[in-house]
């Protein structure tokens, strides 16, 4: 049977650490579902869901069986809705943990079809997330290692373009 697997996250931008994981998952799985989340009650985004979603698909053009959805709502609602039972989460150091688990337990309570596994991505960037990097890119420090190469310029212009205002 075909594998789907869904990787849901804000990507406010996506970064190199989320690349990796769905670079891995993507050699794991038959299809990647990158779920955008729409809006998040605890987050006011820098770009919007659509350019968030845009961004993704430049930077995952060359995985043919990675494909990038918007969702609003329950995310095991959007995970049923695209008939997977997988969520795959990246785990990067031990504080994400406690976020990590919480999430993974309520998702199951709340449909227990539905499982999360979770995946470290390469060393090289478990210090580093998309809240990070705006921040250093706001306080003009160098964030090209960390966001995928394709995008770089259109984030460091959103960056700068927030910066001046
Ligand atoms: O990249 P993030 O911000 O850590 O991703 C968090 C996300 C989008 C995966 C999470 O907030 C989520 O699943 N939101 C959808 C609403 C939902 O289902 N909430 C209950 C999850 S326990």
């Amino acid at each position: 049977m075909k594998k789907k697997v869904i990787y849901p996250g804000s990507f406010d931008p996506l970064t190199n650490g989320h690349l990796d994981i769905i670079i891995r998952t993507s050699k794991i799985f038959d299809t990647v579902i990158v779920a955008v989340a729409k809006e998040n009650v605890e987050k006011s985004f820098l770009f919007d869901a659509v350019t968030r979603k845009k961004l993704i698909e430049k930077s995952v053009s060359h995985l043919k069986n990675v494909k990038v959805e918007i969702f609003e709502g329950l995310l095991v609602e959007f995970a049923i809705k695209q008939k997977s039972k997988i969520i795959v989460r990246g785990l990067r150091v031990l504080s994400d943990f406690e976020y990590e688990f919480r999430m993974a337990l309520m998702n199951r309570k709340l449909n227990d079809k539905v499982t999360t596994i979770f995946m470290m991505p390469n060393e090289k960037y478990t210090h580093i997330g998309s809240s990070l990097i705006k921040e250093v890119g706001m306080l003009g420090g160098k964030i090209d290692d960390y966001i995928p190469k394709q995008i770089l310029l259109e984030v460091k212009n959103k960056i700068n373009e927030k910066k001046s205002t």
